[in-house]
């Protein structure tokens, strides 16, 4: 099976093994909501700890605030996100499906670059060309698709930096563009939709005041800058971090938890003097991508894409992009936002945000390097790297079965350690549940007895759990219990005394 076909599978797994489920499912659900169920919810709290750990505990000059959803609503004035914070929308007519027309066109523009590549790929195994060779690379920008491409792109990067809708929907007419389910192209023009989520504060209908349910966790960092800032004495360069849930009403929400109305963002703003920002981004850009990868992400499924068109508050942009089984997409963003914030939070609240620089007694506005990572995306990209489906020999000679497994890095790993008796007899039970509950204080330990031993490594397996334990009779014996690997399935035998510092020197990614 290829990884294309895989995304249902996964979203299958996720319900019958409690990772995740839709939303108020007894009422049909809700759309693009979703609830993590108790392996999700685990999984997801060890990727919250691990990105807080590695962004505030390992760096001295960061730390980490929790600031509230609910904001005075000129924040949403100040940051752009009432005039600016729109996605262009568009209808098709015959299927009456709604789409975004950025996106329809991005989508477009990847295919001819894939079909161009492919295209390459041909000529040049006819033609014996090597990457590196002159002909290659003049075939690969010179072909008919890649050409299409670069004026289509062109086009495209002109209308979305100038906003420009009729040039847009032009576009898409001129590519022809059809409905990705059903091949029309009876589309309406396209209109601006705001993603903000309104709600009110107050009883009174008529003293009630309007507030929006905020769309990124950043703005509670820049209005709290100050207040960290003198209250931690933190000198520039510096940085906050703060995990928690944002909301968009996304026009299309579709993918499972990729894009989704309620979910969580894990950011942090990092304030350097104006000038530095190059340096910074670069900085944190490698940082990110080393820690997606420090947590067993393929590095072959994870790439850079610098943005076409920059935000209202950027001066530099790039995603990581990771490898979903529908196509690469943004994971991560890193932003170079200037001092776009401070300064439009100081134009419009009248209160100064300048910082003063003890070292060399200059007061400033400091510009801002963003790292900004979908939690919940950070949940999807580990159930694709490491949902896996595999054949593997049973006991009975010369058969093989079909097994599921999540590879999950062990310190992400929802349930750490599974204990199993061998029989529910001859006091192993007893041994297996006193090393059960000895490994419980410091790790996420299950217990099973019921099936047959194969039966049980399967359902680990399907939970992403990296090492059972069997007690047998031998245990008796030689105070040993047999350790099973997950991923390898080899099994090894360690001294009862010895089980603390083995799992102390697997289940991490910082050893020593
Ligand atoms: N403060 C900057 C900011 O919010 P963004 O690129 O709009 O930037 C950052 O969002 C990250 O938040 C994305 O890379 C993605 O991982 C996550 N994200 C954004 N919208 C999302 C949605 N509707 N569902 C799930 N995750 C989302």
């Amino acid at each position: 099976m290829n990884y294309t076909e895989i995304f249902p599978k996964i979203i299958a797994h996720c319900k019958e093994h409690g990772f995740i489920f839709p939303s108020s499912e007894i009422y049909d659900g809700l759309s693009a909501v979703y609830d993590y169920g108790q392996l999700g919810a685990a999984l997801k709290r060890n990727l919250r700890e691990s990105w807080w750990k590695e962004m505030t505990q390992l760096h001295e000059n960061i730390v980490g605030i929790d600031s509230a959803i609910l904001m005075h609503p000129l924040v949403w004035k100040a940051s752009g996100h009432i005039d600016a914070f729109n996605d262009p929308l568009i209808d098709n007519k015959d299927s009456k499906k709604r789409y975004r027309a950025d996106q329809l066109i991005e989508d477009f523009l990847d295919k001819l670059l894939q079909k161009s590549i492919k295209e390459t790929e041909k000529k040049a195994a006819k033609e014996n060309w090597s990457p590196s060779d002159e002909a290659y690379q003049r075939f690969l920008k010179g072909n008919r698709d890649a050409q299409k491409h670069q004026v289509l792109l062109a086009k495209y990067t002109e209308a979305m930096q100038q906003n420009n809708m009729e040039a847009l929907k032009n576009l898409i007419d001129e590519a022809g563009i059809t409905d990705p389910e059903t091949g029309s192209k009876n589309w309406t023009d396209i209109r601006q939709f705001n993603l903000m989520f309104k709600t009110q504060l107050g009883s009174m209908a008529e003293t009630a005041q309007d507030l929006y349910l905020r769309p990124e966790t950043a703005q509670g960092i820049f209005v709290n800058f100050l207040n960290v800032q003198k209250s931690s004495r933190l000198k520039v360069p510096f940085g906050i971090a703060q995990v928690g849930k944002s909301f968009r009403n996304e026009i299309v929400a579709r993918q499972f938890i990729f894009r989704m109305r309620e979910f969580e963002q894990m950011e942090m703003q990092f304030f350097i003097k104006p000038g530095t920002q190059h340096t910074w981004f670069n900085y944190w850009l490698n940082a990110r991508f080393q820690w997606h990868i420090s947590l067993g992400i393929e590095p072959q499924k994870l790439r850079f894409k610098p943005h076409e068109k920059l935000a209202h508050y950027a001066d530099a942009a790039t995603d990581i992009e990771f490898m979903f089984p529908f196509g690469f997409k943004e994971l991560e963003g890193v932003h170079s936002r200037t001092d776009f914030d401070l300064s439009r939070h100081q134009e419009i609240s009248g209160k100064k945000m300048a910082y003063f620089d003890p070292d060399d007694q200059t007061s400033f506005i400091p510009y801002v390097v963003e790292t900004s990572a979908g939690l919940d995306r950070t949940v999807l990209t580990h159930l694709c790297n490491a949902y896996r489906e595999e054949e593997v020999p049973t006991a009975e000679a010369g058969e093989s079965a079909l097994r599921t497994v999540l590879s999950f890095h062990p310190e992400v790993a929802p349930v750490k350690i599974a204990v199993f008796p061998l029989v529910k007899k001859d006091g192993l039970p007893e041994i297996a549940t006193q090393i059960a509950s000895e490994l419980r204080k410091n790790y996420s330990v299950t217990y099973e007895e019921k099936d047959t031993i194969g039966r049980r490594y399967r359902r680990q397996d399907a939970k992403g759990t990296p090492f059972c334990i069997t007690i047998d009779n031998q245990t008796h014996e030689d105070q040993k219990v047999t350790v099973r690997h997950r991923d390898s399935m080899l099994q090894e035998r360690v001294a009862t005394t010895q089980l603390e510092t083995f799992f102390k020197n697997n289940l991490s990614s910082r050893k020593g």
